[in-house]
């Protein structure tokens, strides 16, 4: 029985839609989360500093008791979980592959479409993955860098004009190619779903990298303990938008007021 926590983080607040699964399924585990609110985004950055800024999220983690880490985050999965993994003795488990996973088990015609990050889409992780798991795959992808702004602003209700028509840009040419499973690839896309699902029509599944991830920790990280789990949640900037978003993400009142962190002073020696 190890009663340490689980240690889960993102850019920002997309995290939080694997932490939401994790309250679902795994109710009594001790959560510690980070959202780099002060750095989001990730996306449009570069591989170098995605890596400096991710083993900095992972520095400060470790501070605390932890027994896994969570990487809540597609960009930083698809483009450095190698190192992370490396670089660390604990588990480290990433959204790309168990997200993979799922959306082959849910795919009837062996069409997938996938969008997430510049970073996420630039490293061809998805795709590299999904055609070891089955060669005759045929994939589409597809980059969409003002989702996550729109999201972190709260502009994701099916009717916003707005977020239609940024949704029409990205998503015609993928809905044209019949995928009839799509990857949400960013943890931030969940909170699109409904919009996202209106265009692309009910029948295509899309699978939610941040739950898939959460689904996958618990098969080997569950605690025994019949107690509730707590979860503190950290963040690099501006508290008082964490709280009041907070709640959207979780689906859940976050329940406790989340603590500052400066987080560029972590992890220096890998800088
Ligand atoms: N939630 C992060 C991801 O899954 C990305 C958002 C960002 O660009 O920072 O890729």
């Amino acid at each position: 029985m190890d009663n340490r926590a689980i240690g889960v983080f993102d850019s920002g607040l997309g995290g939080l839609t694997a932490v939401r699964q994790m309250h679902r399924i795994m109710p009594n585990e001790n959560i510690i989360y980070f959202g780099d609110t002060g750095r989001v985004p990730y996306g449009s950055r570069s591989r170098k500093t995605v890596l400096q800024y991710a083993r900095q999220d992972v520095a400060f983690l470790k501070e605390h008791d932890i027994k896994a880490i969570v990487i809540a985050c597609g960009t930083v999965s698809s483009q450095v979980l190698g190192d992370i993994k490396t670089e660390n003795s604990i588990p480290i488990i990433g959204v790309v592959e168990p997200t993979c996973y799922a959306a082959m088990r849910l795919t009837k015609n062996n069409r997938v479409g996938i969008i997430g990050t510049k970073g996420t889409i630039r490293s061809g992780a998805y795709e590299a993955k999904l055609h070891t798991l089955d060669p005759s795959v045929h994939t589409i992808a597809r980059a969409c860098p003002l989702f996550v702004p729109l999201v972190e602003n709260g502009r994701f209700l099916p009717d916003d004009r707005v977020t239609q028509l940024v949704i029409e840009e990205y998503l015609t040419e993928i809905r044209d190619f019949g995928v009839d499973t799509l990857i949400l690839g960013c943890t931030h896309y969940p909170l699109l779903r409904d919009a996202i699902s209106r265009f692309m029509g009910e029948d295509v599944n899309l699978v939610d990298s941040g739950a898939e991830a959460a689904d996958y920790a618990r098969r080997f990280l569950t605690s025994a303990e019949q107690r509730q789990g707590c979860t503190e949640y950290y963040v690099s900037d501006d508290i008082d938008s964490f709280d009041a978003y907070a709640e959207m993400f979780l689906g859940e009142p976050a329940g406790v007021d989340a603590h500052l962190v400066d987080i560029a002073s972590y992890g220096k020696e890998n800088g």
